[in-house]
């Protein structure tokens, strides 16, 4: 898990708001993985987990394996009800392209669940804090911070119904709501325009200045206030407010200590420490922000979160297994919510290809001997059985997602140096981790007769052992017997690569 995951879930037992975990600041999770990949390749070839900076735990042969088992024979998993529900209903249609649109809809972003699970503490302690304000109409601010996708921005257009619900029911005056998301602003101290346009619609504001005079005139006399109303102000990205003074960040926060004060400021953004960091003047003031972290996702939340998602479409999407794995490696990774939906949609993309595919293929059958176009299409079952997301695809949504220097290289190779890795994994796996070329040319030959492909010969074979040598995923060194082989990239990285690729889909069992 990466360390800041960890510290995160190392909060797990605190009771209160102020769980002020100091952390680095972290990258939007819209950011793409290219730009968090390593632009130069390691010195040394690194495994996946590794050299992705919070990939997956073992993105590794296997994970069929290890899925099917885990899921099937825990009896005690809190998902294993969902689970066996998901698998009571009827399989979807992919080739339905209304039923495509309802699933990709139900995954995607910008859907407001029905439903916020896994978040209701979170939900219940805001809500708390805001009733409280308004009961007693006194002013508050609260910070609210965690990692990218943990569901703050959601959690908060929730917190803001509920209050207008509860509001309504318990007959207290419906306090008025302002959502900004700096990153709208077109200058940092816009944000008191905003707040200004929204108690008096009115009245005409000359510049950003004038409106935070205007405000702190408003709230610090109380004689000519608009309005007795609460005022529940929602500040999203608020580290888009940090200027070099970091004055509009500090004014804003002074406007809850205003005399007449009548706004419940929640401001939300990723870095925990952002109060202390950039507020000290109002921690000497002692109206420092109560701080509310949320946590990275772990992989049953997500796991839940997903199924919850898909739960009220009439069919089965997923393969359980397929929805484990993501959930499971973008735990590993971050706990990002938003990534674990994003890898979903592209696994649907991976069976719609596969789907084309297979329709392709009905109609016009490959040559038997004739895989040079099979090269790097994806390596999913063409069967009947492609008909709901499964493993496969999420392997390879994965991969796209979670992009590392050492598996795209061997998956750009070329294919007779792809069934050379293959076989030095086929020998690794039967214990030998140093193999004699003619003992590898055995190997290859063996893969080249079950793919009908005619191999290359020992000479060939070796030149090409040398061009891996020359790119560090070999070693090839001489020795007193002859020329020897050993892997210099992990094996489960040559498995996790080749998966992706069509032509290797027989061949890594
Ligand atoms: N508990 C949850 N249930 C259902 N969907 C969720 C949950 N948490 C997050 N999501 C979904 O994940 C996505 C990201 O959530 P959200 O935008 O709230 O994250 P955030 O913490 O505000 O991220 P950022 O820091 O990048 O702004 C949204 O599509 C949201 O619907
Ligand atoms: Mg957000």
């Amino acid at each position: 898990m990466p360390t800041i995951a960890k510290s995160l879930f190392a909060g797990d037992t605190a009771k209160d708001f102020s769980i002020a975990t100091p952390q680095k600041r972290r990258l939007r999770s819209n950011s793409t993985a290219e730009d968090e990949a390593p632009t130069t390749p390691p010195a040394k070839w690194k495994s996946p987990r590794r050299c992705m900076h919070s990939s997956p735990k073992s993105v590794s042969t296997g994970i069929e394996k290890e899925f099917c088992d885990k899921l099937v024979t825990s009896s005690r998993s809190p998902l294993k009800k969902s689970s066996d529900n998901l698998l009571a209903k009827s399989n979807w249609n992919p080739r339905d392209s209304e039923q495509l649109r309802v699933v990709k809809e139900a995954l995607h972003v910008s859907t407001t669940p029905s439903s916020v699970v896994c978040r209701e503490e979170e939900v219940r302690k805001i809500l708390d804090f805001c009733k409280t304000c308004v009961e007693k109409e006194t002013s508050g601010s609260l910070y609210v911070c965690g990692c990218p996708g943990t569901g703050k921005t959601m959690v908060m257009e929730k917190v803001k119904q509920s209050l207008v619900n509860w509001s309504s029911e318990a007959e207290v005056q419906q306090p008025d709501v302002l959502f900004v998301n700096c990153t709208s602003l077109t200058n940092t101290s816009e944000v008191f325009t905003k707040i200004v346009q929204r108690i008096q619609p009115k009245k005409k504001i000359n510049g950003s200045a004038t409106a935070l005079k205007h405000l702190q005139n408003l709230y610090g006399q109380g004689g000519q206030l608009p309005s007795k109303k609460m005022m529940l102000l929602i500040i999203d990205e608020l580290d888009y407010l940090i200027t070099r003074d970091r004055n509009v960040l500090h004014e804003l926060f002074m406007l809850t200590m205003l005399p007449f004060s009548r706004f419940i400021l929640i401001g939300i953004a990723n870095a925990i420490d952002l109060a202390d960091r950039f507020l000290p003047r109002l921690q000497s003031l002692n109206c420092k922000p109560t701080v509310l972290t949320f946590r990275a996702y772990s992989k049953d939340q997500i796991q839940r979160i997903l199924q919850e998602r898909l739960v009220a479409l009439p069919y089965t999407v997923f393969q359980p297994q397929a929805l484990e794995l993501c959930a499971r490696k973008v735990a590993a990774a971050s706990g990002d919510m938003r990534k674990a939906l994003c890898i979903c949609r592209s696994a649907i993309e991976m069976l719609e290809s596969d789907v084309k595919e297979q329709a392709r293929t009905i109609d016009t059958p490959l040559a038997e001997n004739d895989s040079s176009d099979q090269e790097n299409v994806p390596a999913i079952q063409h069967s009947k059985e492609v008909d709901i997301v499964r493993v496969p695809h999420m392997v390879v949504a994965l991969s796209k997602t979670y992009r590392c220097p050492v598996v795209e290289t061997i998956q750009s190779l070329p294919q007779h140096q792809q069934i050379i890795l293959c076989s030095a994994v086929k020998l690794v796996k039967e214990g030998k981790k140093e193999s004699a070329v003619g003992e590898l040319n055995k190997s290859y030959e063996s893969i080249c007769k079950s793919t009908k492909l005619r191999p290359v010969g020992i000479l060939e074979l070796s030149s090409m052992c040398k061009a891996l040598h020359d790119q560090g995923i070999l070693k090839l060194a001489q020795s007193q017997k002859g020329a020897k082989v050993t892997l210099k990239v992990n094996a489960e990285d040559i498995t996790f690569a080749l998966q992706g690729v069509r032509f290797f889909r027989n061949c890594l069992q």
